[in-house]
């Protein structure tokens, strides 16, 4: 093990070390030249950890995956040089319920470490989508392993950094890189050093203060606040105007009735989009 700083970190190929990030948290570091999915590769150290155990906050980060994963069982496709792979590995004591909040929160993080380097009009699409101009620049992954009294979590964020390198074709919506947005301004270096450190800190706001802390500053980066949209949850699609999301995470969808009454509705989960309806956006 070698404790460095992120600036050397994507200059190996295998690599595993510590860094140092923001309250001085250690974090272990595992760099993979080429993996299947670092989700999957989390949570096979997860079940490898002894009953009760917590583990080390680990990162792992890859240049290309062969399998990455993406929310709604769709691929994530990880070509190198195409994107940023990583995952951030933590252990909670906290219930599942009391961690809803926490994959909105690691997209705050993503949005404010990438602003501190520059790339400003990034908004957020709940519940963890990253955009541009409402063309997605990257994606937020969640998976938790229950153990005992702990759960635990794998972020995994896969921001795009250079399309061109890979086929946009392949891609189901429209999308957005990096490169476009900063030109070459940034190196995965300086956005892995951002990342982490961003993260090591909301992610304490989190575990002290709860998504509560974190509402007001999500629904200013919320891309749909007070946009009409589409949700999908299963067989069923509701149109109404996004009132942002509650002290939960939880997204509210104002549905409008013909009387010009409202009825506000509560999504913890699903799928949203912008509404094809002429009047929406
Ligand atoms: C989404 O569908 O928007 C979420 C995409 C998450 C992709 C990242 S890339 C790193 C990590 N490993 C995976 O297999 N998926 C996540």
């Amino acid at each position: 093990m070698s404790k460095g700083n992120a600036l050397m970190l994507l200059s190996d190929k295998n690599w595993a070390g510590e860094l140092s990030c923001h309250g001085g948290h250690t974090l272990s570091v595992q760099l993979f030249d080429e993996i299947d999915s670092t989700n999957a590769e989390a949570l096979r150290q997860f079940k490898c950890l002894d009953e009760k155990a917590h583990c080390l906050p680990t990162v792992l980060i890859a240049k290309s995956q062969t399998a990455g994963r993406g929310r709604r069982g769709r691929a994530w496709v990880s070509k190198p040089g195409a994107g940023l792979y990583l995952s951030l590995m933590r252990s909670f004591t906290l219930a599942p319920d009391a961690l809803q909040g926490l994959s909105l929160v690691v997209g705050m993080a993503v949005r404010t470490a990438l602003a501190s380097l520059g790339a400003a009009e990034i908004s957020l699409k709940w519940p963890n989508d990253l955009v541009y101009h409402g063309r997605k620049l990257g994606g937020i992954l969640l998976e938790l392993r229950q153990e005992a009294d702990l759960c635990h979590v794998v972020m995994g964020i896969g921001i795009n950094i250079d399309l061109a390198t890979q086929e946009a074709l392949h891609l189901d919506r429209p999308a957005v890189d990096l490169a476009e947005i900063m030109g070459e301004a940034v190196t995965q270096e300086a956005l892995c050093t951002a990342l982490l450190n961003q993260l090591s800190r909301d992610i304490d706001q989190f575990i002290a203060q709860g998504f509560e802390s974190f509402v007001v500053r999500w629904n200013e980066a919320d891309y749909y606040l007070g946009k009409r949209v589409a949700v999908e949850q299963g067989e069923h699609r509701l149109l109404g105007v996004s009132r942002g999301v509650d002290s939960t995470g939880a997204l509210l969808l104002l549905k409008e009735g013909i009387d010009n009454s409202g009825t506000l509705l509560r999504f913890e989960g699903g799928e949203l989009s912008p509404s094809l309806r002429p009047d929406g956006e």
